[in-house]
């Protein structure tokens, strides 16, 4: 695996890719690799000749008092894990490289899908994510770009953003890694102690509860996101949200709308201690 820290240098290797009519599968991450994200290399490999993975934590997308300074880094262990997957090239920049200047060009997706769940508790959140994400796509010049499902919300950001501004890239959406006991894998885990550890699979049960009960026929989709936000309240959780949306826009199905419950997802935050971790479950 070739490890990049400038855009020259990473332009100049994939340029002989290109020339020799390869195809680029590119896996963006803030690094603190785990299964979930290997799993993305993987399947990227089964798109393209050539996998470029990027490591980089974008200020852009972090709030003030967010955990930006505290995001693990563990670039040694990551490279590791990359070249077992296979992965050929990566991508990591420094601050310096990315934002040599600050970043004053930045993509604002509509407010509909910025300012809802995530970004209501996040403002900014998705102008972050989908900047980067852009400059990346620049950067890299991919045929196929692959992000996982466990970030819903910046999935459907990131095809919309696609497909608005015309960049030529497949994205691919890829399912949510699992822990045993059901805790999505992510790299906020890590900050849960032993007994938050034990206590954070209720979330993902949580959520399975709400999707048993809407494929066993209940429509009173409120009550069921305010008896998942108590649970989660009654065992120390402070919830952010729990709510039923379409996966098409994650807008609210209305009531008199006969969605079909297929095309539902149930997705929810909540912070155990002072850690905040999400999750999302398809109908
Ligand atoms: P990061 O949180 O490092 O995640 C990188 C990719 O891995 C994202 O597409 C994310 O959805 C996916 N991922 C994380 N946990 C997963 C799991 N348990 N199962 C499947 N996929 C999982 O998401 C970001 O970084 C950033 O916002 C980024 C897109 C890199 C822009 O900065």
């Amino acid at each position: 695996m070739q490890v990049h820290p400038t855009i020259a240098g990473l332009r100049t290797a994939l340029q002989q890719a290109t020339q020799a009519g390869q195809k680029i599968a590119f896996v963006p991450t803030m690094g603190n690799l785990h299964d979930g994200h290997i799993a993305l290399m993987t399947e990227a490999r089964a798109h393209a000749e050539v996998v470029v993975a990027s490591i980089f934590v974008n200020r852009l997308q972090f709030r003030p008092g967010e955990d930006f300074d505290a995001y693990p880094r563990t670039f040694e262990a990551d490279c590791a894990r990359l070249r077992a997957a296979g992965v050929d090239h990566l991508f990591a920049p420094d601050e310096a490289e990315m934002y040599p200047q600050p970043q004053q060009y930045q993509i604002e997706p509509p407010p509909e899908q910025q300012s809802i769940l995530e970004g209501e508790f996040r403002p900014g959140h998705f102008r972050g994510v989908a900047t980067v994400v852009a400059k990346l796509f620049n950067i890299v010049q991919p045929q196929v770009a692959l992000f996982g499902k466990k970030d819903f919300q910046q999935v459907m950001v990131i095809k919309n953003m696609v497909r608005e501004m015309a960049f030529s890239i497949d994205i691919i959406d890829s399912p949510t890694i699992r822990a045993n006991d059901g805790l999505a894998l992510s790299s906020r885990n890590g900050y849960l102690s032993a007994e938050e550890r034990a206590e954070a699979p209720r979330l993902a049960r949580e959520l399975k509860k709400v999707v048993t009960a809407i494929r066993g026929g209940n429509r009173d989709y409120s009550s069921l996101e305010s008896a998942a936000k108590q649970a989660l309240t009654a065992h120390g959780w402070v919830p952010d949200y729990v709510a039923i949306r379409r996966k098409s826009d994650l807008q609210s199905p209305s009531a008199h709308e006969s969605v079909l419950v297929e095309n539902l997802v149930v997705l929810a935050a909540a912070k155990l201690g002072s850690t905040r971790l999400i999750d999302n479950m398809e109908v």
